[in-house]
């Protein structure tokens, strides 16, 4: 081995350890383990919860009055277009895949004249009140499995309350809000 020939293995192996080192120092900065403050997680309410670091706040469910009183009938109308391929929205109209909807606040479950509803919708019993219907609208299966309304259902609660406008909107004699 020259002496040119030992400088250059020395190179290249020094060369391989500076590399090397740069992978380590670079996989241990995008791998670096986090190190919780408080050990577990943070619950919500839980006073020793860090300020810092706030526990995302769980989705807070806003009672369905509150919705409503913000409600929008004319969004409402919009949103319910998807309905519209199913349902019919007039007094007196046509049962299409669905059963019209004029007046179905407050309307007997399962009562529209002309269309014939599956077993599981007529078991339901009871009127069509604001709070079925928003139920109703956000997962038809959840309510009554085995439902003919093939509609996965509307998860956003204020689109729904917007729907519900529209629905009150749809009478001779609307339902009030409840309170
Ligand atoms: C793909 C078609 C389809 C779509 C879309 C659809 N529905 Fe329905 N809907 C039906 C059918 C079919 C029934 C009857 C269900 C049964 O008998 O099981 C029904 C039943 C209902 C009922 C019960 C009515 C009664 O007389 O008891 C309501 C209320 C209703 N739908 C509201 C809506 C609303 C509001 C939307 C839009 C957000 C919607 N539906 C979208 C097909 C649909």
């Amino acid at each position: 081995m020259t002496a040119a020939d030992f400088n250059r293995t020395m190179l290249a192996l020094f060369g391989s350890l500076v590399f090397v080192g740069l992978i380590m120092e670079y996989t241990s900065f995008v791998f670096a383990p986090q190190v919780l403050k408080v050990p577990g997680y943070a619950l919500p309410g839980s006073a020793e919860a860090p300020a810092s670091a706030p526990a995302p706040a769980a989705p807070k469910e806003v009672p369905l009055p509150e919705l409503l009183a913000k409600a929008d009938a004319k969004k409402g109308a919009a949103d319910a277009k998807v309905c519209a391929t199913c349902h019919s929205f007039e007094k007196g109209g046509p049962a299409k895949v669905g059963p019209d909807l004029w007046g179905v606040v407050g309307r007997p479950v399962a009562s529209a004249a002309g269309f014939s509803y599956s077993d599981a919708v007529k078991g339901l019993g009871g009127d069509w009140t604001f709070d079925k219907l928003n139920g109703w609208i956000a997962n038809p299966k959840a309510v009554a499995s085995g439902t003919k309304m093939a509609f996965a259902g509307e998860k956003d609660p204020q689109k729904r309350a917007d729907i519900l406008a529209y629905l009150q909107s749809l009478s001779d004699q609307p339902v009030p809000f409840p309170k």
